[in-house]
């Protein structure tokens, strides 16, 4: 059994399957490469899926989708080629190390940045993130979702304040894509990092950054576009001045197929679904003594996922049980986010996380929660 969506969604739905079989063996080319027919049809591909990602996001110009090969490449390029020395940044203690660490590296480069913590369950302030501000603040950068507790944070505030500000908005959308609505023109995002191998349900390797009409990008890849052959610099020429090289081209073609397949479902009948199986591992949980679970204590505030740990119990060595006992996949330990784990005080050992997706049946969250009962207590037999 698979409860590991947070990390890579798993299975895929079958349209998704064909989609990556066609663009291998009937396609096969490299889009923008080509006159000829084969090369066209992978152009097509490209196009079709920057219209259907524009559809799920409400973006206006689907020329502003830059494909990556995940969210952390997203993340990089964004932040990498809008942000100068001088620059300041606000960012919250609930961040992947995606977005950590290539704002670390800046700050070496001389960006300014503040760390707002959020409250121990996970949700920061959008009080604390204005009274970060400074003159110079440049961006506002969060994760929609926690990756670590599902926390969900206050977006709309934040986007509304960063406008006031006359800050850059940036929203990662590693844990909130596919699983809530993400509008760019409701939410005024200048940023939107997406990777497409999660809640999107699209093949590894796959990912997008949006990035607004307003912004100049510097690209952070040189090389080939299939286009201005003859200029020595990068043109910086929306979408192809920022994706160098040969696309993935088996990959987007699977992810428009799992972008089509959630518009089709309805994000809400998703989330729905989701959310019922959250609550039905929470309830089953509460119930074993000693058990904690990390995060917004009301359920609507929470996404996609759910964290917790058991007194005295080792997480990998109960995801190890679970894994070997019972063949049920889940995330233990720490989970790349570091300062997450320190606002929820489940640092050093981190927690035990799962994730259920669309595929997921209520029967297999009770066969885990019985799984969870018998292994905490053969472990705790042994201590
Ligand atoms: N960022 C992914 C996760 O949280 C891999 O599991």
């Amino acid at each position: 059994m698979y409860l590991d969506n947070a990390a890579t969604s798993y299975p895929k739905p079958e349209i998704v399957y064909e989609a990556v079989n066609h663009a291998m063996r009937q396609v096969g080319a490299s889009p923008g490469r080509g006159g000829y027919r084969q090369s066209l049809e992978a152009s097509r591909i490209l196009f079709n899926a920057r219209e259907e990602i524009s559809a799920l996001f409400s973006i206006s110009d689907s020329s502003r989708i830059i494909f990556t090969h995940n969210a952390t490449g997203a993340l990089n390029l964004a932040l990498h080629g809008s942000l100068f020395a001088g620059d300041h940044v606000i960012t919250t203690s609930m961040e992947h190390n995606s977005l950590l660490r290539p704002l670390y590296a800046l700050q070496k480069k001389g960006i300014d940045l503040t760390i707002v913590s959020s409250g121990s369950d996970g949700v920061v302030s959008v009080e604390d993130i204005r009274s970060a501000l400074k003159p110079n603040t440049r961006m506002i950068a969060v994760a929609h979702v926690s990756n670590v507790c599902g926390a969900v944070q206050p977006v709309e505030e934040i986007s509304k304040l960063s406008k006031s500000a006359g800050a850059l908005f940036l929203l990662d959308a590693a844990q909130s894509a596919g699983h809530l609505p993400v509008s760019v023109d409701d939410l005024n995002i200048d940023f939107l990092a997406v990777p497409g191998h999660k809640g999107l349900l699209g093949p590894s390797g796959t990912g997008l950054l949006y990035v607004s009409p307003k912004i100049s990008l510097m690209p952070v890849i040189q090389g080939g576009t299939g286009t201005n052959s003859t200029a020595d610099e990068q043109p910086l020429v929306f979408p192809d001045g920022y994706e160098a090289g040969t696309h993935n081209l088996t990959g987007i073609s699977g992810l428009q197929a799992g972008i089509a397949f959630i518009r089709e479902v309805g994000l809400s009948v998703i989330n729905e679904h989701e959310h019922s199986l959250l609550n039905r591992a929470e309830l089953a949980l509460k119930c074993i003594p000693g058990v904690v679970i990390y995060g917004p204590t009301n359920p609507l505030n929470r996404c996609s996922l759910l964290s917790f740990r058991a007194a005295g119990v080792d997480s990998a060595l109960l995801a190890a049980e679970l894994d070997h006992g019972f063949d049920i996949a889940v995330r233990a330990g720490l989970h790349c986010a570091p300062l997450a784990h320190q606002t929820l005080g489940t640092l050093p050992d981190g927690t035990l996380r799962i994730s259920p997706g669309w595929f997921t049946t209520s029967e297999e969250i009770d066969f885990f929660s019985d799984a969870v009962v018998q292994c905490i207590f053969k472990i705790r037999k042994t201590l």
